[in-house]
């Protein structure tokens, strides 16, 4: 990784390396008034790589440099997942994975209920979501920044709002979990928001 000489994202297309359509529009939403035109890794038919990582930056960058090299353009990704800490940061990197074929994340919230039962209690319930975002350029140029957002899990999972994880989740500082929280709070205080906050400082 090369962070010595550090680079600015220049007006025009970015690659978002995530056939997510979802996260296309959050990069829209973020980045498109400072003149970014995302482009979906989708919509030019690259494809997905297996996230062999053994960190969130390591796949984040994997997937941008792949992307990045493919497209010829400058790429983003990210990596996200829930760490909790009485399992020794599991699900991590496999918290897409811990919800099964049918990304049922009902299941997982169990899987991760069960484990913590399984710890006792003096194991506690302090988790945190992490989220890596890298920037490539097709000369292999890499950025990265992470972001994280610390809290407790509860059970059972309260709130509709959100996806993954947010009905267990309680940020440090408020009542509500993630899925009962407005989103807009969420995308204010969250692991994703404080990733894309340091990216901005840095590249725009
Ligand atoms: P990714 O799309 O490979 O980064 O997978 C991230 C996984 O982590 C998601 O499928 C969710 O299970 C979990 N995750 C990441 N961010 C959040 C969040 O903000 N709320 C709830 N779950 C999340």
């Amino acid at each position: 990784m090369n962070y010595q000489d550090s680079r600015k994202l220049q007006p025009g297309k970015l690659v978002v390396a995530s056939h997510n359509p979802g996260k296309v529009k959050e990069v829209a939403a973020l980045l498109g008034p400072h003149g970014i035109e995302p482009v979906s890794a989708g919509s030019l038919g690259l494809p997905e790589p297996d996230e062999t990582g053994t960190t969130f930056a390591a796949n984040a960058e994997l997937k941008a440099l792949l992307a990045a090299d493919l497209s010829g353009m400058p790429a983003i990704a990210d990596d996200s997942g829930l760490c909790v800490e009485a399992l020794g940061l599991e699900p991590g990197i496999f918290s897409a994975r811990w919800a099964g074929p049918d990304k049922d994340f009902g299941l997982a919230m169990r899987l991760v209920e069960e484990h913590l039962e399984r710890a006792g209690p003096e194991a506690g319930r302090n988790a945190h979501f992490m989220c890596a975002l890298a920037v490539a350029w097709p000369d292999g140029h890499l950025e990265a920044f992470e972001g994280r957002v610390d809290g407790t899990l509860v059970w059972p999972p309260r709130g509709n709002g959100g996806f993954g994880y947010d009905p267990m989740f309680v940020p440090n500082g408020y009542d509500q979990t993630f899925g009962e929280m407005d989103p807009d709070e969420k995308h204010r205080i969250s692991h994703r928001a404080m990733a894309f906050e340091k990216l901005k400082a840095a590249l725009l």
